[in-house]
């Protein structure tokens, strides 16, 4: 059994105060959950605060972004041992928003996700598609694509330690989400391409997680489908209450 996984992605949200509340008021009211991991994405500016925050509970950090250099010049980047000095287990790679804004590349997220993992890191991979590219009918080449691009080169046992999500670019901060048949749909695809590239028993390991407009409203349909293991959630998780009650989607 895959264990689900609730993430929140906080963007370019929260100064270290409020990161530090945040994760103050969620940690009681977690400690009790067995049912999914809990992850929290704060900004660079906040991670060290918000890590020794976290430290001792069910709270995991995540950075959103990272280099594949140890160090070196370049300006405005952060290295992996620099996620591992500041308190971070995780770290999100190819976000549609580091494609988007920032021209990143699937050999890039390839060479951001080596050195995440090299440095021990567990590296949340995303792939998805524009609604130009689904409307035009190539979602899943698109998949396919950042998938084989993003993943070259690992071994089954490196792969085993990654995470995925599916976040179509279209149901990011729109309010649209997808259908959790769509969702899922996608997810089955790529649990495949896992299949050919990395066996069976990878394939069925990995946590794929959807991300794309996941409120307290529509977790529980989406969290029914075999298929999908988790959410990664970004407006909805910025209030302690919204990310509780996505959090608590069984009971929901
Ligand atoms: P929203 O939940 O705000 O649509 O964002 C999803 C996302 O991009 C999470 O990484």
């Amino acid at each position: 059994m895959r264990k689900p996984v609730i993430a929140g992605n906080w963007k370019m949200y929260k100064t270290r105060g409020e990161a530090v509340a945040f994760i103050e008021e969620l940690k009681p009211r977690i400690a009790n959950v067995e049912h999914c991991d809990v992850i929290v994405a704060p900004p660079f500016t906040a991670l060290a605060e918000a890590a020794q925050t976290a430290k001792g509970s069910k709270v995991g950090i995540a950075a959103q972004d990272v280099h594949w250099d140890a160090e070196g010049a370049h300006t405005g980047d952060v290295s992996p041992g620099m996620l591992l000095d500041a308190g971070c287990s995780h770290v999100i790679i190819g976000h549609s928003e580091r494609r988007h804004d920032h021209g990143e590349t699937d050999e890039q997220v390839n060479r951001k996700l080596k050195a995440a993992l090299a440095a021990g890191l567990t590296p949340i991979v995303c792939v998805g598609e524009t609604l130009e590219e689904r409307e035009g009918g190539q979602t899943q080449k698109v998949l396919e694509r950042q998938f084989l691009g993003g993943f070259a080169g690992l071994t089954p046992p490196e792969f085993s330690r990654i995470m995925m999500a599916y976040e179509p670019v279209w149901a990011i901060g729109t309010g649209r989400t997808a259908t959790p048949e769509l969702a899922a749909e996608s997810h089955a695809f790529l649990r495949n391409l896992a299949r050919r590239q990395f066996g069976d028993e990878q394939a069925n390991a990995v946590r794929i997680l959807y991300g794309g407009s996941v409120k307290p409203q529509n977790v529980a349909g989406l969290m029914a489908q075999e298929e999908i293991d988790g959410a990664l959630v970004g407006g909805a998780s910025l209030s302690v209450e919204s990310f509780l009650a996505i959090i608590n989607y069984p009971s929901a």
